[in-house]
């Protein structure tokens, strides 16, 4: 039996995070300092990542896994669990949403190991912007973390940029033209409320809306049918063929449509982004549950998934986990 809601919606999308550690210090999403990482003993280890990720893939309809963090090229042994989630059956789509610093290194033994393909972060293109926004000055590494991902045949390489008020919202229109000209799938992201720090301001973020206005000033983009479940709106470019996406995710939810559900690296699930409760499966699992018990937990963790975010709602309150360690 598959993973439905009470609301008809049925995830077939499993966001897997593989640490809550990341290697850059994003402003907008943590502390200089870092934060409270978690206890290792708390982290599922590989064994039992791939024992939750089979049970979704065998009993409960997923078809896509997407490794996550923090950042999920520090998890030691990436590589060998792609390999083992790769072997299983039905086999799932696999991809990965990453910072690209380590891509470089790792493109081609991840994709050898059966990875399809990458998101990739990237806000600026400025290394002083980058050192600025990340804390950390390794844009060049983010740039042939890119390109090895591209040689290596983990297409479409996404790119994900979220834009900042007064940082770096004067880069729209030179990120596509860039992302053009290199043959990545930009999507532009609207920044939720997820930040370590509480520090969101729905009147400071840069809008959807915005977004498109200041890319309509120097390119003609053409709505593309079929979004389906995807989070981001595309657009042709000047005729076609390279795309732009916008993410609207905070005033235009694709919460309707949404197909995902969420392992966080310490076992449990969450149903949503801004969930506010979490069912635990580490627990039953390191005490003996079956497949049937933990699949079991897993269904009624989904059932009970709030129809959409409510950002906008009177009363709402942000998640006390933050993006970090939920995974993105
Ligand atoms: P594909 O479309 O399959 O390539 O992946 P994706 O866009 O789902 O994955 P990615 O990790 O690149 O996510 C991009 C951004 O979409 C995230 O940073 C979030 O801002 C947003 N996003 C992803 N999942 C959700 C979700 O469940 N809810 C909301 N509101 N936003 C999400
Ligand atoms: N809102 C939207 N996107 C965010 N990201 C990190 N924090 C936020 C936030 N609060 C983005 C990263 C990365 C992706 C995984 O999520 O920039 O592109
Ligand atoms: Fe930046 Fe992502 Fe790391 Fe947060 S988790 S600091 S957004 S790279």
């Amino acid at each position: 039996m598959r993973l439905t809601d009470s609301y008809g919606r049925v995830a077939t999308d499993l966001r897997v995070s593989l640490t809550d550690r990341c290697n850059l210090r994003c402003a907008y999403c943590m502390p200089a300092e870092g934060l409270d990482w978690l206890p290792s003993a708390e982290v599922l280890t590989d064994d039992e990542v791939l024992r939750l990720v089979g049970i979704a893939v065998t009993r409960l309809g997923v078809t896509e896994i997407r490794l996550t963090g923090g950042e999920p090229t520090l998890r030691p042994g990436l590589v060998h669990l792609v390999e083992r989630m790769s072997a299983l059956s039905p086999r799932p789509e696999i991809s990965l949403t990453t910072n690209g610093l380590r891509l470089g290194g790792l493109a081609a033994d991840l994709a050898a190991a059966g990875l399809d393909r990458v998101n990739v972060s990237l806000d600026t293109l400025h290394p002083d912007r980058f050192a600025r926004m990340t804390r950390r000055d390794r844009l060049d590494d983010v740039l042939a973390g890119l390109a090895a991902a591209s040689e290596a045949g983990l297409t479409p390489v996404k790119v994900n940029a979220v834009l900042v008020r007064g940082l770096n919202d004067d880069e729209a229109a030179a990120l596509l033209r860039w992302s053009l000209r290199l043959g990545y799938e930009l999507r532009f992201i609207e920044q939720m409320p997820l930040d370590a720090q509480h520090g969101w301001r729905r009147t400071e973020m840069v809008t959807a809306g915005e977004i498109m206005e200041l890319l309509r000033a120097e390119f003609t983009l053409e709505p593309m049918p079929g979004r389906g479940s995807a989070p981001a709106e595309r657009f042709s470019v000047d005729g076609g063929p390279g795309t732009v996406g916008v993410i609207g995710s905070v005033s235009a939810p694709f919460c309707a449509a949404c197909d995902r559900v969420r392992l966080t690296a310490d076992g449990q699930v969450r149903n949503c982004l801004f969930a506010r409760e979490e069912s635990d499966l580490r627990g039953p699992m390191r005490a003996g549950a079956d497949d049937e018990d933990l699949a079991q937990r897993w269904r009624h963790a989904v059932w009970g998934k709030h129809a959409g975010h409510g950002i906008d709602a009177p009363g709402f309150r942000q998640p006390q986990r933050p993006m970090s360690a939920i995974g993105g």
